[in-house]
């Protein structure tokens, strides 16, 4: 693109529109009484602008729909496999391609493969499912991100960072069956990992095979060229190939950055491990040429890696973002800087003193949002994070807001209301009260507690 305008554009024109209902205050707030204060009770058609996830919610564009059509729905060794596996080897170059329905079904048979109690898998911070079902098998889930991650202003370019001398004393102490590493890191702000990071974790990971859960790959990529010297000049796909090659495997939600509805994969080099795996597969998800996909899910996936690399894609997908937390930035609202790639995070602590910890600031906001606009963000705090392995319930080690942009679907004006309503409930920020958690579920409490107002 010629770079003397800075304007960046979205580089699509809309062919198809979804219409948006709006609500007023009094019915948002009957929905916050039914949904008990938990906006993942919220129908979709009550929101406004919905930012709850990035997962499965952005816009397919024509070549994606053409795809479903092509899409082959034979059982066995479809023509939509075999473009799928294509389109996925060719950025991630891994033996073995095993089709999954989401992103956790590929972490379930992985984790059911190497988990289990006494052993620790570390990453540099790991999402909600991933954790969980690392738990689940009895083993331990443990996050280390570089100190820099985990205070919201401090403007480190690649706060994603693994901390790789804790890394290699836990390697040294533990029994560790596989090191994952978050590309970016979802939990603590969308933030990338640099390539110089990724090596020294590769080198200290040694023979214990290192994966990446990979679902924002292409925005982690886009960070690299932007911020590391010496990738000025190489091609995204190419960064992403490099970071592949540092790998053993990966996990896969193709619901993010593979501009997806549905789907996912796991992929890796070890033979006997891909045998475990693809049996499991089996008997849970589906015939290892589909997995929990249709065909035409997966010729639209192998679209989408396409368009996901594209720089003017990801240059008009960063600065989106970018938009949205810097007026925030200036309006005097506390982020997590620098913003990262698919969402803004609120610092939720920090704009809400008033509310400690375990009165879940980060929920409190989120309600006051959809209560004032009618917007839908998501809670990454002590409600998501707090209740521990052991029962106990602790404080997260940041308390955020998630304001996470479905790709290719909202507009600059849809962002800019919500940066309005953002400034209005911030400008009332002392009287917002925290919540009591009175029902909740034994693991993932986030997606399925209820809450009174206090
Ligand atoms: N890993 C990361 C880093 C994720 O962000 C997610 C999902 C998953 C794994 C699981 O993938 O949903 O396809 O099963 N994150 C969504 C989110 C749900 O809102 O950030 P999935």
């Amino acid at each position: 693109m010629d770079s003397q305008w800075v304007t960046i554009i979205e580089p699509f024109r809309i062919h198809s529109v979804e219409p948006i209902a709006m609500t007023t205050l009094e019915e948002r707030e009957q929905e916050l009484l039914r949904a008990g204060y938990n906006l993942f009770n919220v129908p979709g058609p009550r929101v406004l602008v919905d930012l709850l996830t990035d997962s499965g919610t952005g816009a397919m564009s024509s070549e994606q729909w053409a795809g479903l059509q092509r899409g082959d729905e034979s059982y066995a060794g479809s023509a939509s496999w075999f473009r799928f596996r294509e389109a996925v080897r060719d950025l991630f170059p891994f033996q073995h391609v095993i089709p999954t329905h989401q992103g956790r079904a590929a972490e379930k048979i992985l984790f059911s493969a190497l988990g289990g109690p006494g052993r620790t898998i570390p990453n540099n911070t790991h999402f909600d499912t991933t954790r969980a079902n690392v738990e689940f098998t009895g083993a331990e889930a443990l996050d280390l991100p570089v100190p820099e991650g985990l205070v919201p202003s401090s403007r480190h370019p690649f706060k994603g960072n693994m901390d790789v001398d804790a890394l290699r004393r836990v390697l040294a102490e533990r029994d560790v069956p596989i090191v994952f590493v978050t590309l970016t890191n979802n939990s603590g702000g969308g933030q990338p990992v640099s390539m110089e990071n990724l090596r020294a974790v590769r080198e200290a990971c040694g023979d214990v095979p290192l994966f990446l859960d990979a679902c924002r790959f292409a925005e982690n990529a886009w960070f690299v060229k932007l911020r590391e010297p010496g990738y000025e000049d190489t091609p995204v796909p190419d960064i992403v190939r490099e970071m592949a090659a540092l790998a053993d495997g990966m996990t896969m939600s193709a619901k993010k950055d593979p501009l997806g509805n549905i789907g996912g994969w796991l992929a890796l080099n070890d033979d006997a491990l891909a045998e475990q795996c693809r049996n499991l597969l089996i008997l849970t998800e589906g015939f290892p040429t589909y997995g929990g996909m249709a065909g035409r899910d997966m010729d639209a996936i192998a679209q989408g890696l396409r368009e996901a690399v594209d720089e003017d894609y990801l240059r008009y997908r960063i600065r989106s973002t970018e938009y949205l937390g810097e007026a925030l930035d200036r309006a005097g609202i506390p982020v997590v800087l620098p913003v990262g790639g698919h969402a803004v995070y609120i610092d939720a602590r920090a704009l809400l003193p008033q509310i400690p910890p375990l009165e879940y600031p980060g929920q409190a906001l989120a309600v006051a949002l959809y209560r004032e606009g009618g917007i839908r963000g998501s809670e990454i705090g002590t409600v998501m994070f707090g209740r521990r392995a052991d029962g106990s319930e602790q404080p997260a080690p940041m308390e955020l807001l998630r304001l996470a942009i479905p790709r290719r679907t909202y507009t600059q004006s849809h962002v800019d209301y919500v940066i309005e309503v953002c400034g209005h409930v911030a400008r009332g920020a002392e009287a917002i009260r925290g919540l009591r958690m009175v029902e909740e579920p034994p693991a993932l409490r986030h997606f399925t507690a209820r809450f009174e107002p206090l």
